[in-house]
């Protein structure tokens, strides 16, 4: 089954508030963003941002320049749906970072929570980070949520990548400069624990 038939078939076998992931507000990400002090105009992406929320609290903030990128079409229309009018406000992109490529020097805000982590082949990685290092202006900021190692194995019957902070570190490379890190317990709507790792990277040149 292709990446897109197997995202597809997740989200079309449950309602958004039921899949493993949900969270009804990303906090953690919005605390951080709020002490960025960015301008309101700053282009502003969610890498496989999905049906999450964080678009509709970041418009809530002021933020005029949001985009959307996910592999799954179907989750792009939950958004859209619950979004309503406000999903004008928002570029979509339904394509995979894999393969997309993203113009240079378009964001000042790269946010991914529990979407690098199903990239398990080292060339799907390379892709993803050669699109970070691509699109992400110099001084840009990096938030991204990975399973730490404690969590399981596998998410929504995919395995995923855990990462430690010295492997995500490591991962993303001495060009960024860790500004931040933290740890939160998510307990999926089936009562599985799983830790998220989530660090915010500055990019330094
Ligand atoms: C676990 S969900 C997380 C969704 C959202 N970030 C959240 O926290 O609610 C992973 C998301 O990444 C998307 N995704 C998976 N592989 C992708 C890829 N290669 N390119 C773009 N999106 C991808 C999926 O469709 C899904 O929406």
């Amino acid at each position: 089954m292709s990446k897109v038939d197997q995202w597809q078939k997740i989200y079309s076998a449950k309602p958004t508030e039921k899949l493993g992931w949900y969270k009804p507000r990303m906090q953690i990400s919005l605390n951080w963003i709020e002490k960025l002090e960015l301008a309101a105009d700053v282009p502003i992406i969610d890498v496989g941002g999905g049906a999450s929320t964080l678009v509709d609290d970041l418009i809530e903030a002021g933020y005029r320049s949001n985009t959307v990128l996910d592999i799954s079409k179907h989750a792009l229309s939950s958004a859209k749906a619950r979004l309503g009018e406000k999903q004008k406000l928002v570029t979509w992109i339904d394509a995979d970072i894999t393969v997309v490529e993203l113009l240079p020097c378009q964001y000042e805000l790269w946010h991914d929570r529990a979407m690098f982590h199903f990239l398990i082949s080292p060339e799907r990685s390379q892709k993803y980070l050669d699109n970070l290092f691509q699109a992400l202006k110099p001084g840009g900021h990096v938030i991204i949520g990975t399973f730490a190692p404690e969590a399981p194995k596998m998410c929504s019957g995919l395995p995923v990548r855990r990462y430690s902070l010295e492997e995500l570190q490591n991962t993303i490379g001495g060009d960024f400069e860790l500004m931040r890190h933290d740890k939160e317990l998510h307990i999926t709507p089936g009562g599985i624990e799983q830790m998220y790792l989530y660090c915010h990277f500055r990019r330094k040149t």
